[in-house]
Formats: structure tokens, sequence, C-alpha cells
């Protein structure tokens, strides 16, 4: 069985699709920890709910990126996981820390990558009158938001809409490919390979899995 790492920030609503699908299925998957920079992530409440490990790496008044990865890298390797999922993980990681981890290490980014790198993506998405947006779980490589895609879903954007009502639209659907990436990742389905996402042998188009 696959031992999980999540790595979180927040609110945690990721991570607890993860949780519930974990829990709720017989996956060959379990969470053996979660991992907050911040000791105020209401995520760390979901995960103790949940009956899961959790430890803060707090990331606060550290200026020193490497210093911070490496502290990082010291409490994630207590638990020797296969799989390090990025759930709302607002950290910019250094390129050794990728490399530590390469292929093991996946994030989701609210955006239709490569659209939207970085911060913001809901109003970015909103001011250049996008007709549809949505999320992309992807392979983390030094490239920041970079990575080879394997699952994206589309929202479409309302003439109305403000940031936060797409915010909402897309975590649904963050919620629902999630969970289904990690599901791959853990029965040996997906992995990068050449710097690509191959599921089932199949290499991955640039917008991931159709
Ligand atoms: C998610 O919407 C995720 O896509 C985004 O943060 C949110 C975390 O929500 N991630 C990024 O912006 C990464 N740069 P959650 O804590 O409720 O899962």
């Amino acid at each position: 069985s696959k031992k999980i790492l999540v790595l979180i920030s927040g609110s945690g609503s990721n991570l607890q699709a993860i949780i519930d699908q974990v829990h709720l299925s017989d996956e060959p998957g379990n969470i053996v920890a979660v991992i907050s920079n911040k000791a105020d992530a209401y995520g760390l409440e979901r995960a103790a709910n949940a009956g899961i490990e959790t430890s803060v790496v707090a990331s606060k008044g550290i200026t020193d990126r490497a210093q911070y990865d490496q502290a990082l890298i010291s409490e994630i390797d207590n638990y020797q996981p296969d799989l390090i999922v990025m759930a709302g993980f607002m950290r910019i990681l250094t390129p050794e820390f990728v490399q530590h981890y390469s292929g093991k290490m996946l994030n989701i980014h609210p955006s239709l990558l490569p659209k939207y790198q970085g911060l913001n993506t809901h109003q970015r998405a909103i001011d250049a009158n996008d007709e549809e947006h949505g999320a992309s779980v992807h392979f983390v490589t030094e490239e920041l938001d970079g990575g080879p895609v394997i699952l994206q879903a589309k929202v479409p954007v309302f003439s109305d809409d403000q940031a936060e009502d797409l915010a909402a639209r897309v975590q649904d659907q963050e919620h629902r490919i999630y969970p289904l990436a990690v599901k791959w990742f853990v029965n040996n389905r997906l992995c990068m390979q050449g710097g690509k996402a191959v599921l089932d042998d199949v290499e991955l188009p640039e917008q991931g899995y159709a």
C-alpha cells in the first residue's frame, strides 16, 4: 500500500476530498501525515478528525528558502512517503526540494494550465473575459506550475461572476479530479517519464487526460 503525505497551508478542502476517497474505498493507499507551513491551517483539524498524524513546519519568520525546504525535507522523510500531494500548499519550492521527490509529487493549480500560472487566477480569468476556466492536476517539476498536466476540469465563466463565485465553482471540480489522480497514482497507473505524465503506459497530451 502506498504512503501518501499531504502538504497544506489553509482550509484543506482538497485534503478532505482525498481523505474521503481513501477512507471510503479500499484503495491501496493511506495518508501517513499532513504537514502545514501554517499552525492555524483549518486542514490540520480535518486531518486530526480523520485520525491522521499532523505536523507543522512553520515558515513564518524564515526568509531563507533553502533552509526552510531542508527542514521540510527532514520532516517529510520521517514518514518515507511514496507520494506527496500538495493541496493548497502556498509556497514556491527550491529545485533541491523538487529533485528530492521527483516523480512523486502532485499539485493542483486553479487554472487551465499553461494559462495563469502563479496567483490570483480567478480574477485574471474574469479580467481576460475568458469563457472558460478551471483547475489542473500536474506533476511538480522545477518549473513553477509548469510540470506535466495529468487531468484538467473546465467550468464556465458567467458575466456577473466575482472571483469568489468562480473560485467556488472551480473548487467543486478540484474535489472531483484530485482524488481521481491520487487514485491512479496509488494504483500504479500513473507516473512521470521523460518529463511527461504517463497513464496506463500512454503519454498524456498537454491538457492531460481527456
Ligand atoms: C485550491 O483551490 C488550490 O487550487 C489552490 O489553493 C486552493 C486550496 O484550497 N492552490 C493554489 O493556488 C496553488 N498555487 P483548499 O485548502 O481548500 O484545498
